[in-house]
């Protein structure tokens, strides 16, 4: 199959063979008449050596230059003594070159392949495939394939069905914009690309599929952040005739083994830790936790409520709360880097920062550093002290705010100093499941009620009820997976009985003719024994971006789209010949002109 040896192959034992080397110059050094050349290829580097005797062959390998792609057949020999290279795999070895035939050249590169030193990204993903040469960016590749395929002979072994589902489909919701397709034959008609393929997973366990899986590309018109990509995969997963024990359980046993296997990170906790919506929130300000680290959020508001100092009291008086936390070690934090942390609370929407540093609780109210200390009383000092969790040396962060605002600021400054303060340590992934979320929220704008999750999701067993009566206490059977921060999945139990559906349809204020257009499909077949069912669905770039250590999903993505949505390789999105637009009916047909 092609190449007999690739350039990260030859040790010691290959001494004496006689073998050709196919690859990419990767650098080329003159060391006094004798000539160097690195070839490189997916697999490594090896040294191949020409001497100036052999004279057809130095000429051409004088003249080759980086990235060329050649073909060199030598001897393999041992490097002399004290010239190996422990840093390559084949650092020991060198190829005595007989021949170099030239099978490319290649001009001058916009910039050199290596790990190293990196252009702006612009640059690199207008030249992706001189970008995809560098080992880092290979290893990704290699490490989501591995991962791919991991999943697939993981539920392979569980009887799971690996169905795919199509790409020209219709409106699904997920809380994003649709990318529409318009239909040339059916004039002003369009396709919506899936934004997951929920809906015909569902329709795969009515179809009696039990235990289905799809490598599922999404598409969701949204927002880019450095996590999100207008194109995406998910490992989609459904079974039915399952709890959700049974769905944590096995995609808790799939991503331990995954990074077990394919890493060598370690899992903070396993089990993995479960904490409700609720509980996530008041701990760590958001619903996707960095787990790594403490730093955890504390209510205060009942010690403070009655507070001499306005600000505290006040809040507490107009329903608001107060919270706060201890970062360990930073009573020392000059003036100048605390104003930067209130300047920092106050762009994530804060009024102000309370900061109080814990200097030497033996002096009581004197050990404290703080403006604000002279408007509280020594009882309020300590309770507070002790409220979080505080010692010698640590320093408080307190926000008064509505209940959201506070968790919120909090929860982002604990992220920031969680990096800042060098709390986390990166080989470690701390997997945990946010569960019990509620199913609605209201959505002041529209007057209406918005799921959560997708409007698919089930209530809590037993709550059915409430739907109709207090849709905001109704809980969902739903969870997410998040880990190091990051939201990597989310899923849920369904509802598969019509009525149930058609009620939840309904508080989301979609007529019943929107609803039979939209989900008339799912509803008629709920009619025809639908088995209860659920799923859940893994985002496949965020797990691989973590667990190649990277900053966002387009280091793992080989041919991402920018922030902009823009792919500078292919130069798309891109206009069109008028033409295409008036066959697809989205321009008028030209009049068509009279005959004279
Ligand atoms: P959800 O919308 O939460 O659930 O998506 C599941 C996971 O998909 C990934 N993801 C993304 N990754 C990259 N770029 C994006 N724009 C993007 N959007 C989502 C995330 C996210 O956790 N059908 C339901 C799942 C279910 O109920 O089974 C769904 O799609 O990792
Ligand atoms: P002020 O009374 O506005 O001068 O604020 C006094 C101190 O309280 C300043 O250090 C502010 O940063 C801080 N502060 C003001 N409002 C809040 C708030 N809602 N939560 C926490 N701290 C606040």
């Amino acid at each position: 199959m092609g190449k007999e040896v690739t350039c990260g192959a030859l040790t010691r034992a290959d001494e004496g063979r006689k073998i050709t080397l196919h690859g990419w110059v990767n650098s080329r050094r003159d060391h006094g008449g004798v000539l160097f050349l690195d070839i490189r290829d997916r697999w490594g580097r090896t040294q191949t050596v020409f001497n100036p005797d052999n004279t057809e062959a130095f000429r051409t390998a004088d003249a080759v230059r980086s990235e060329w792609v050649v073909a060199i057949t030598g001897t393999v020999r041992l490097r002399p003594a004290g010239t190996e290279n422990p840093r390559m795999s084949t650092g020991e070895v060198e190829l005595a070159a007989e021949t170099i035939a030239v099978l490319n050249a290649a001009e001058p590169l916009p910039f050199e392949i290596s790990d190293d030193s990196l252009p702006d990204e612009s640059i690199r993903l207008m030249y992706r495939y001189l970008d995809l040469r560098r080992p880092r960016m290979l290893h990704n590749l290699e490490l989501r394939h591995k991962t791919v395929k991991f999943i697939r002979d993981f539920l392979s072994e569980r009887d799971f069905l690996e169905v795919e589902t199509p790409v020209l489909m219709k409106s699904t919701p997920e809380g994003a914009r649709d990318y529409l397709v318009p239909s040339r034959v059916h004039a002003g008609e369009f396709y919506a690309l899936p934004q997951s393929p929920q809906q015909l997973k569902q329709l795969l366990m009515v179809a009696g599929v039990e235990r289905y899986f799809q490598i599922a590309r999404c598409f969701r018109d949204e927002d880019l952040r450095a996590d999100r990509q207008p194109e995406f995969t998910q490992l989609d997963l459904e079974m039915s005739f399952v709890n959700q024990e049974d769905i944590l359980r096995l995609a808790e046993d799939l991503f331990t083994q995954l990074t077990e296997t394919v890493t060598t990170k370690r899992i903070q906790t396993k089990p993995f830790p479960r904490l409700s919506f609720q509980e996530s929130l008041d701990r760590y300000g958001t619903d996707k936790p960095d787990m790594r680290f403490g730093l955890e959020i504390h209510d205060v508001t009942s010690r403070m409520a009655h507070s001499g100092f306005k600000v505290f009291s006040s809040a507490a008086a107009t329903g608001g709360t107060i919270r706060g936390i201890s970062v360990p070690g930073a009573s020392t934090m000059t003036r100048k880097q605390i104003d930067e942390l209130t300047g920092m609370a106050q762009s994530f929407g804060a009024k102000g920062l309370v900061w109080i540093a814990v200097e030497d609780l033996d002096q009581g109210p004197d050990g404290y550093r703080s403006p604000i200390a002279k408007f509280l009383s020594d009882e309020e000092l300590s309770s507070l002290t002790e409220a979080l969790g505080a010692g010698n040396g640590d320093l408080l962060l307190v926000v008064a705010d509505q209940r959201r605002v506070a968790l919120d600021v909090l929860g982002r400054l604990r992220s920031h100093l969680g990096g800042a303060l060098g709390l986390i340590d990166p080989e470690v992934m701390a997997y945990a499941w946010v569960v019990e979320p509620p199913l609605f929220e209201w959505n002041e704008d529209e007057d209406r009620w918005d799921a959560s999750h997708h409007p698919f999701t089930a209530p809590m067993p037993g709550q059915e009820e409430l739907l109709r009566s207090r849709p905001e206490e109704v809980k969902a059977e739903a969870y997410d997976i998040v880990c190091n921060g990051y939201e990597l999945g989310s899923g849920s139990i369904r509802i598969h009985r019509r009525e149930v559906q058609t009620d939840a349809f309904r508080l989301m204020k979609y007529t019943d003719e929107e609803i039979e257009a939209r989900f008339g499909h799912l509803l008629r077949a709920f009619e025809y024994g639908a088995p209860p069912h659920g799923g859940i669905a893994p985002g496949i770039d965020r797990w691989v971006m973590l667990l190649a250590d990277e900053p966002n999903i387009r280091e793992v993505i080989a041919f991402p789209k920018n922030q902009a949505g823009v792919d500078l390789m292919l130069g798309a999105p891109a206009p069109v010949d008028e033409r295409q637009l008036r066959d697809l009916h989205l321009l008028p047909r030209q009049p068509v002109k009279p005959q004279s």
